[in-house]
């Protein structure tokens, strides 16, 4: 996936809930490595199956972004994650 166009889908669709890797509603499950790590998240499949179907008081984007916009907005989460956010 494309990163820089993941960082425009993040802003667009994830930052309310999730700005600078965080998670406003659930505190505990944020986007940082150690916590990706911990919830078995830390993979792009993990997070494109997650952003496709939901989990809890998290959306489902399928059908609200294409494939390739997930696949793009995981390569970016991933790559945030591995860079401190
Ligand atoms: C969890 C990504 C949009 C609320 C997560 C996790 C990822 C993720 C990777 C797992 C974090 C972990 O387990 O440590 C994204 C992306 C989004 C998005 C890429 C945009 C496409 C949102 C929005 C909301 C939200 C808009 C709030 C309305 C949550 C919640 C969890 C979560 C509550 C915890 C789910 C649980 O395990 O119970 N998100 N998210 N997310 N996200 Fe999002």
């Amino acid at each position: 996936g494309d990163a820089a166009s993941g960082a425009k889908i993040f802003s667009a669709n994830c930052a309310a809930c999730h700005a600078g890797g965080n998670n406003v509603v659930n505190g505990a499950k944020t986007l940082k490595k150690d916590a990706l790590e911990k919830y078995e998240m830390n993979s792009i499949d993990a997070i494109t199956y997650q952003v496709n179907n939901g989990k809890n008081a998290m959306p489902a984007f399928k059908g609200r972004l294409t494939d390739a916009q997930i696949d793009d907005v995981a390569t970016y989460v991933l790559s945030q994650s591995e860079a401190g956010w």
